[in-house]
């Protein structure tokens, strides 16, 4: 039980509405926070002790120290979330106000309404909350601009190379309005959403855990992008190699970027090959795009890929988020939802990261009268985000509970509201003292 003397950390989720796989290619996104989160009822320590609780049974309590160095539980290990702002934190802090060394820590009960491993960052909301409890009880000096970066990073302590997209989206949003975000350095901007706009979520229930196994299918995709700008520099000519660092960079940079990209080989292509194919060593290319911080590559070097498709998916995806921020704004719903089905579509067909379910979701969800469905977040299961009418809101939920959800079958404790259901902008992370 929360006693009224004690604080509460409160992280939203987050939806993408479109913009998928481009954060970390330093191009934008265009997602929103959801009425469901993270809670995080606490009181400070006065010692250096985090001891959390969790109301959902199926996770253990967990304990640990701040120090210089937190060494993680085994992966997959729920507190390596916790873990994971809090090592940004003391990092942080040392290098910025080391007065105020060593952080105090916090004893208190973490609980969630966000379905786990659906797209809709329960795990980012659970770092972000940790965060601004940590912030509030150490009073740090930190905006949440800067946090948002700070965890972006922070967060491949898990082992994910994500962009920065989900921590940003649970810091800054703010209720009624989708988030535009560029990177490098983060700059959000608010985008209001039109009154009848109402964008329904739908859970294919294929779990895609953030640190299971779609994480290695997450940073081979990642692997795969920096494998991709590697030959459009080769192919965009020396004057363009220092300039592009990134994905986005080299579209800024070169105008005409799309007779490059026809240029890349259509077929599957294996590291190696690539290396022959820009007249560079396989090692130095390794060791120039594909190593992580830890110095290990990102993933195993021995698959094939399609640079091609994959470059194709990230550079269009960026032209379709200013295409729907433009919509939103004008309130074309109909353009909007022509967007998200062609995102869908590149994300499927170029980009790799659907699957079956997700796709019969999309289907069902535009027949049933969605301007437009597509998936959302990393992919490869999770949930879809649908843009519908508010007049057809009903039909749509009903008909796509009787098409998608009733021959599942599903046990009885599973009810609609948990996997089919319209979501409200929200209001980002923030920290409530008692009265
Ligand atoms: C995950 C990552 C994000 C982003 C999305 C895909 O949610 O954490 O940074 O890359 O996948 O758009």
């Amino acid at each position: 039980m929360i006693s009224s003397a004690v604080r509460l950390a409160c992280a939203p989720g987050r939806v993408n509405i479109i913009g998928e796989h481009t954060d970390y290619n330093d191009l934008p996104v265009l997602p929103m926070a959801i009425d469901r989160q993270i809670t995080f009822a606490f009181r400070p320590t006065g010692t250096a002790t985090v001891a959390l609780t969790n109301a959902d049974p199926a996770f253990f309590s967990r304990t640990f120290d701040l120090a210089e160095r937190i060494p993680p539980f085994v992966p997959g290990d729920w507190g390596n979330y916790a873990k994971a702002a809090a090592q940004a934190l003391w990092t942080w802090t040392a290098e910025h106000c080391p007065a105020r060394l060593p952080l105090q820590g916090m004893v208190g009960e973490v609980r969630g309404d966000i379905p786990s491993g659906a797209g809709l960052s329960s795990s980012s909301a659970m770092v972000v909350a940790i965060s601004v409890a940590l912030v509030d009880t150490n009073a740090l000096p930190i905006s949440p601009e800067e946090l948002a970066t700070l965890l972006a990073d922070g967060e491949q302590y898990v082992g994910t190379r994500g962009g920065g997209m989900d921590q940003a989206a649970s810091l800054l949003a703010r209720a009624g309005c989708a988030l535009h975000i560029d990177f490098h350095p983060l700059r959000p901007r608010l985008v209001p959403i039109a009154g009848d706009a109402v964008f329904i979520i739908a859970d294919s229930l294929v779990k895609a855990e953030k640190a299971g196994a779609a994480r290695l299918a997450y940073n081979t995709r990642v692997a795969e992008c920096r494998l991709g700008l590697a030959l459009l520099r080769h192919l965009a000519g020396p004057e363009n190699q220092a300039a592009a660092p990134s994905l986005g960079a080299f579209m800024r940079a070169v105008p005409d970027w799309p007779a490059v990209l026809v240029a890349l080989p259509a077929a599957e292509v294996t590291v190696a090959e690539v290396a022959r194919l820009i007249g560079m060593p396989e090692d130095v290319l390794i060791a120039e795009y594909l190593l992580g911080r830890d110095g290990r590559p990102l993933v195993p070097t021995d698959g094939r890929f399609a640079a091609m498709r994959r470059c194709r998916h990230v550079l269009t995806e960026a032209q379709r988020v200013a295409q729907a921020e433009a919509a939103l704004l004008a309130g074309d719903l109909v353009a909007l939802g022509r967007l998200m089905d062609a995102s869908h579509a590149s994300c499927a067909e170029d980009y790799a990261i659907s699957c079956p379910e997700l796709n019969h979701l999309v289907t069902t969800l535009r027949r049933h009268g969605a301007l437009g469905a597509r998936l959302t977040g990393a992919g490869f299961g999770g949930c879809t985000i649908a843009l519908v009418a508010r007049d057809a809101v009903d039909d749509v939920l009903d008909g796509v509970w009787r098409d998608y959800y009733q021959p599942l079958d599903l046990p009885q404790h599973i009810r609609r509201d948990s996997v089919l259901f319209p979501c409200v902008p929200s209001a980002g992370a923030h920290v409530r003292h008692p009265e």
